[in-house]
Parts: structure tokens; sequence; C-alpha cells
């Protein structure tokens, strides 16, 4: 028989265990990304608010080392030569392109990887267990960031061939079946996260009492935000907000950036839209964006027992059967593709493909305190960066669930965002 003190050390190691195999695929990962690079891609600033991936790349190994080496197993800076290179707030983004190669920071990598998993292995998981989420989800942040760098390079490196794919007039396409609405009943919910792996930001859980509303069972796709492009959307001031109009005369858009007018896209989600974007065609529908409250209690709550789920299909963690995610397809896919994947409520795509614009600034919630660092959440409580919830085609596993939050200026479209609904 095992007893319980035994039962509680087997737990502590299988959890440490599996914390320590997160660390070592989500280094996989990342690292499929940079393949076949060349050092030019490897060193590109393809927009002024994203550093080059290689940047990314040797920041992941200095946060690694910082927080977890140096503040905490007293060890020195490995390759103080990159301090001021890599640190989050060392250099201005547009100097970050005088990178060491890929094999050097290959190197930095490996060599700060060798020192962290021996420590790991030699200290108490107790300790330590909500930093090393921490930078599991650091890693997985980047990681995904790095997909969106790549997705632009390439992106640019196409514009050509897609600019005149605009043939095929509304009046072809068959009625869109897919948009449905859901009525969410009135009443109390629990918002946010209190577990281990939370970011702070998402600290603390509480109740939250929502009216009724409706929410739309998908995302919106590519056929029916055609519409909103065919009506001439991006023509008239009608259906901006003041803010928007003005972002949209700055920018010049004419298309979300990750625009193809191609039939056999038109149930994926719409994606690379700005928050402004979202708005207006919400406008235009008659409809607008959901708040965070209502998107994360649509996503998570269960009605009937009266609880949150982690993930909108229960605290199963996500397989590729769930959702779109952790770059299985490196690309989106139908909104209706996943059955499995559906909330309590019935709604499809909530993780996972796109990330969801919602209407609500990024803030703090009652009971926050900064972890690990300030710089991290609290100096985005700024009433300038909107929330955008559920994780894309390119999230990593451990930073994707229903009460995570991420948050970007309202005009930024390059990462991977679309939308839905509410009313
Ligand atoms: C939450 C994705 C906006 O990438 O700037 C990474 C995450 N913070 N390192 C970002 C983050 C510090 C952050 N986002
Ligand atoms: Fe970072």
């Amino acid at each position: 028989m095992i007893s319980e003190l035994n039962k509680s050390s087997l737990k502590a190691s299988s959890t440490k265990e599996s914390i320590i195999c997160g660390f070592v695929e989500c280094r996989a990962k990342t690292l499929e990304l940079f393949k076949n690079m060349d050092e030019a891609t490897f060193c590109l600033q393809a927009h002024p608010d994203f550093s080059p991936v290689g940047w990314h790349l040797g920041h992941i190994a200095y946060t690694e080392s910082l927080w977890l080496l140096e503040r905490n197993a007293e060890a020195s800076c490995l390759f103080p030569q990159y301090r001021q290179l890599y640190a989050a707030d060392g250099l201005p983004k547009n100097q970050r392109v005088k990178l060491p190669s890929l094999i050097e920071t290959r190197d930095y990598l490996d060599t700060v990887r060798d020192k962290v998993l021996y420590h790991m292995e030699k200290t108490d998981l107790q300790q330590q267990e909500r930093l090393w989420r921490f930078l599991l989800q650091h890693e997985s942040q980047h990681s995904e960031t790095i997909s969106f760098v790549l997705e632009l390079i390439r992106n640019q490196q196409s514009n050509q061939e897609k600019e005149n794919s605009w043939h095929l007039a509304y009046s072809a396409l068959t009625p869109n079946p897919l948009n449905e609405m859901i009525q969410i009943p009135a009443g109390e919910f629990e918002m946010g996260n209190n577990s281990l792996d939370a970011l702070d930001n998402e600290c603390s859980a509480h109740k939250v009492d929502l009216e009724t509303y409706s929410i739309d069972r998908y995302p919106i796709t590519c056929k029916q935000y055609r519409v909103f492009m065919e009506a001439g959307g991006y023509k008239s001031n009608q259906w901006w907000s003041e803010a928007g109009w003005k972002w949209l005369q700055a920018e010049k858009a004419t298309q979300p950036l990750y625009w193809e007018d191609n039939p056999a896209w038109y149930n994926h989600p719409v994606w690379g839209v700005s928050y402004y974007e979202a708005e207006a065609y919400a406008k235009f529908v008659g409809k607008r964006l959901p708040t965070e409250a209502e998107w994360e209690k649509a996503a998570s709550w269960d009605e009937k027992s009266k609880s949150r789920r982690i993930y909108p299909w229960g605290d199963k963690q996500p397989t590729p059967e769930h959702c779109n995610h952790n770059n299985f397809h490196s690309q989106t896919t139908p909104v209706n593709a996943y059955p499995s994947g559906q909330s309590a409520y019935g709604l499809y795509d909530t993780l996972g493909n796109v990330w969801e614009w919602t209407a609500s600034w990024f803030d703090a919630y009652q009971g926050f305190e900064h972890y690990p660092y300030k710089g991290y959440s609290q100096v985005y409580f700024d009433n300038e960066h909107k929330v955008l919830k559920g994780g894309s085609w390119a999230t990593r596993p451990w930073a994707l669930r229903s009460s995570f939050r991420n948050w970007y200026h309202p005009g930024v479209r390059q990462m991977f965002a679309g939308f839905r609904c509410a009313a």
C-alpha cells in the first residue's frame, strides 16, 4: 500500500517530470521554426513593432538564465556580453538587428539549458513551481511571436501574387450557415484563475454577474468578412469609431493583413485584423464585440455543474483533436472543424485557430500582485491595450486556456487575431 506521504511525493515528482518534459518539448517546437533558416531572415526586422526572430530566440535563453539561474541558483551571469542585447528593456526594437549567428545563439540556449535542467533535477519543486511554470509560458509566448514574425515575412514576400485576386462577387457564393448566435442566460460565473500555472494577470479568480447576452457560435469567417469588404467597409467612415477611422487613414488598409480571396478559405476565420477592423465589422452587422467577461463565461462556464472549466471541453489537456494549436497545421482551419472542442454552451473554436479581440481594456483583477516582475503585466494596465482571448494556431499548449489574457494595442494586426461578435 502506498502511504499518503509517498503519494504526495510521487505526485510532486510526476509534476516535476511533466514540467521538465514541457521545457524539453517546448524547446523542440521553438527550434523547429528555425529549420533551414538563413541568417538574413534570422536578423530581419519585418515590422517596427516586432523584433527579429533571432532576438526572440536569444531572449528566451536570457530570461531562463536570469530568473532560474541568477536569481534562484545564485549563479553568475552566463554570457554577460548578451545582457544588454537580450534584456527586455535593454535596447529599442530597431537596434536588435545586429545579432549573434543562429549557431552562436543555439550554443547560448544549450549552455543555459544544461545548467537549468541540472538545477531543476536537484531542486525541490515546491519552492519553484510557479517560476518554472512562468518560464515555460514565457518561452511558449516568444515561440508564438516567432511564428507571427515568420508569417509576416512570408506575407510580405508573397504580396504581389495576392493583389489581383479579388474577383468573385459575393452574390456568386452560397449562403453562409455559420452565423448562428448562442444565448447565454443571465447569472454569475467565475472569471480568472488562481492555479499555480496562472500568470499574475489572471489572479485573483472572482465572481462576475452578467445579464443575458448572445454571442457567435463561431469566429467571423472570411466569407462573412468579405460582405463587409464588398459593401465598401474600408471606404466609408460610418462603421468606424473615431479612433478606428484615424487608424485606417494612417494605415491605408484595404483588407486584413493575411487576406487571400480564395473560396477555399471562406469557412476559415478572418485573421490579421486590428481591433478597429473587428469593431467596424461588428457595427456593420448591427452587433458589438464581446467584453472579456462575456467571452470567458461563454468559453469556460459550465452552467449545469456551476463550475469553471480550464478548457472549453473540460479539464483534459489539449490534444490535436480539441483545437488547432501548437503549429500542428501551421495555418488556420475551418471554424467548425473541432466539434470536440466545444464549450458547455456550444461555442466552437474558442481556443486555438485565431486570437479573438474583446471590447475590454487590459486591467488588473482585484487582488492583483505582479509576478515575477512589474514589466510582465502591470505596466500594460494603461488603457491602451485591448484584451485578446483564446490563442491561435501557433499557441503552445502551456499558454492555452480560457482564463489566459493576451493584450495588444488596438491597431496591431500582425499577431493572429480575428474575433466573434456579441449582441
Ligand atoms: C503577452 C504576448 C503581449 O510578447 O510582449 C513575453 C508576453 N512578456 N515576455 C509579449 C511577454 C514578456 C507579451 N504578450
Ligand atoms: Fe519576454
